[in-house]
C-alpha cells in the first residue's frame, strides 16, 4: 500500500519525506488556502516546490467545471512537472475531461468520490487514481469504509488499473482498514500516519531495555 500525505504544508511533507515512508502528496484547493497560497504564479510555484520533495505522485486539482477550461489548466499543470498528477472533480464535464486526459497520457486522479457507481465511471474513463472520501461519509453517518470494500470488489471484478486512493482519513483505525481491505493507497494527514508508530508496551519495552543495559 502506497502512503500519501494529504497536505500543501512544506515542513509536514518534508517530516514525512524524512521518515522514508512517504510515496506521494495530495493538496486540493481548501488545503492550498490553508497555507496561505494565494494567485496561480504562488500556486503553481508551490507545486513544484512540493514535487522537488518528494519522488512520487503530486495531485494538482482544476478550479474550472467545464471540459474546456479543466483541459486548459491540466496541460499547464502537467506541463510544470513531471510528478504531477491531475485533480478533477467527479462531474460529467470531469468524467470527459478524465477520458481525455487518459488518451494523452496525463495521469488524472478522480476526486470527491462518494459512492461505487462514481468509482465505476471514473475507472471507464481511464482515471489512474480515484479518491473515495472516507472521513466525510463518516461524518454524515454513512459508511465510508464500506465504500472502499464496495469499489475494490467492483475494480477486481473487471481488472480495471485505476488505483484506490482512500481519501478523507481522519484515523490510524482508517489507515489499517484500508490495509485490509485492499486500498491501493491511503492519503492522511500526518497525525493519524505518525500515530501508527505509537504503542505504550513500545515506550515500556525500551525503557527497560536502556535501563537494563546501563546497570
Ligand atoms: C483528498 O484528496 C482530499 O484532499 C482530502 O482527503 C479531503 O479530506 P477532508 O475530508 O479531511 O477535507
Amino acid at each position: 500500500m502506497k502512503f500519501f500525505i494529504d497536505t500543501a504544508n512544506v515542513e509536514q511533507i518534508k517530516e514525512a519525506q524524512d521518515l522514508g515512508i512517504l510515496d506521494g502528496v495530495t493538496t486540493n484547493p481548501s488545503l492550498m488556502a490553508k497555507e496561505g497560497i494565494k494567485g496561480e504564479e504562488n500556486i503553481l510555484n508551490h507545486y513544484k516546490t512540493i514535487c522537488e520533495i518528494v519522488e512520487g505522485d503530486v495531485s494538482a486539482e482544476v478550479i474550472s467545471t467545464d471540459f474546456n477550461g479543466m483541459i486548459k489548466e491540466a496541460e499547464v499543470l502537467a506541463n510544470l512537472h513531471e510528478q504531477i498528477v491531475i485533480k478533477i472533480p467527479m462531474i460529467a464535464e470531469g468524467i470527459k475531461a478524465i477520458k481525455y486526459l487518459s488518451g494523452k497520457g496525463i495521469k488524472t486522479n478522480c476526486t470527491l468520490i462518494f459512492s461505487s457507481g462514481q468509482a465505476l465511471l471514473a475507472a471507464k474513463a481511464g482515471a489512474t487514481y480515484v479518491s473515495p472520501f472516507i472521513g466525510r461519509l463518516d461524518d454524515i453517518s454513512s459508511d465510508g469504509i464500506n465504500l472502499i470494500e464496495d469499489i475494490r470488489v467492483i475494480y477486481d471484478n473487471y481488472g480495471f488499473q485505476t488505483e484506490i486512493l482512500a481519501a478523507s482519513i481522519r484515523n490510524p483505525i482508517h489507515i489499517l482498514d484500508c490495509a485490509r481491505i485492499g486500498a491501493d493507497v491511503i492519503t492522511s494527514p500526518l497525525d493519524s500516519i505518525k500515530a501508527l508508530l505509537k504503542h505504550p508496551l513500545t515506550d515500556i519495552g525500551l525503557a527497560k531495555f536502556l535501563a537494563d543495559h546501563n546497570k
